[in-house]
């Protein structure tokens, strides 16, 4: 760890919450890279006095940047992802990571769930045949039935097992797929992800990014799915071969699926935009008042307790 330096500047390095901007200007020097006429002027300029950086999970703070900062003591995350930080590059520096974990495992299972029922109620494209005035012409084509299928959600971290305590309540059959098999849970442990596809009629991907989950979903997960069988993803377009999923469900080669997250976002393959199998969603999983304005206070208070006295409230597990 970086003693803090009280009086050193906290960079924020990515647009957020207006409440959390407000809040770190308050007793604190806050600079706003985005806001500087030549950041990397400011960069070269006034690098050094940078003892905190705050950005978003889907920003993070890349490595040249963590290098233009080489007093950097705390890097604070608006999210519960930091993914695009390399945390063990950080830490080598003795610089520490927080998150935003507990405060958006509600509503990202909540979204999860709702997207799922979406893609196999085909609730969006049923909306979408109504609105073109489709239902004057014929009924809507029949649905696949939620209760009582197999769901296998891969990576039972917390939102995981939300999501599983939520479908409980369907009556599926629960099966997982996790590194090490997470004790004092009802639900069965499956070896690999490939084997948890199979065993699946719906695979729910709730882990982490990052390397060591990056592909996860490969060509042979889709295969082993099958072609009655549908992906919910709200954890990180990188964990699925997304090239490998268009062509699946293009060719059908897989029913359905729900997808809160990209590999290149906001940009989404543009073979998915006219199918009606695919529930398309712009990273909303935790976007509500009471969760976003919950992680900016998280988050200020990880910024709050390092200027104060070096160490971070919720820092990310090693
Ligand atoms: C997170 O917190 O990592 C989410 O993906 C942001 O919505």
């Amino acid at each position: 760890m970086n003693p803090p330096a009280p009086n050193g500047t906290v960079l924020q390095v990515s647009p957020l919450l207006p409440s959390l901007t407000a809040a770190l200007a308050t007793g604190h020097r806050t600079v706003v890279l985005g806001e500087q006429p030549d950041p990397a002027a400011y960069l070269a300029e006034h690098g050094a006095e940078v003892v905190a950086a705050v950005t978003t999970a889907r920003i993070g703070v890349g490595n040249d940047l963590m290098d233009a900062l080489p007093n950097l003591g705390a890097i604070v995350h608006f999210g519960v992802g930091y993914d695009t930080t390399d945390v063990i590059r950080a830490r080598s520096r003795g610089i520490d990571v927080s998150n935003t974990p507990d405060v958006l495992t509600d509503c990202v299972a909540d979204l999860a769930v709702g997207a799922l029922i979406d893609v196999l109620r085909g609730l969006s494209a049923a909306d979408r045949y109504v609105r073109r005035g489709d239902w004057q012409r014929g009924a809507y084509p029949l649905t696949t039935k939620v209760s009582r299928k197999r769901v296998g959600i891969l990576g039972l971290g917390r939102i995981g097992q939300a999501v599983a305590r939520r479908l409980a309540g369907f009556d599926v059959e629960l099966s997982y797929h996790s590194r090490r098999p997470v004790s004092a849970v009802p639900y069965r442990h499956v070896e690999s992800a490939t084997q948890l596809a199979a065993d699946s009629d719906i695979l729910v991907v709730t882990t982490s990014g990052g390397a060591e989950t990056t592909g996860l979903v490969s060509e042979e997960v889709l295969a082993a799915l099958g072609p009655s069988g549908y992906l919910v993803n709200v954890a990180r377009g990188s964990v699925v071969d997304e090239k490998a999923l268009v062509s699946a469900l293009v060719e059908r080669r897989i029913a359905g699926a729900a997808l809160d997250v990209f590999v290149d976002e906001p940009n989404v393959p543009a073979e998915l935009l006219d199918l009606d199998s695919v529930v398309l969603l712009p990273h909303i999983a935790s976007g509500t008042h009471e969760t976003r304005e919950a992680m900016g206070d998280l988050a200020y208070r990880n910024l709050h307790q390092f200027m104060t006295d070096g160490t971070l409230v919720t820092p990310v597990p090693r």
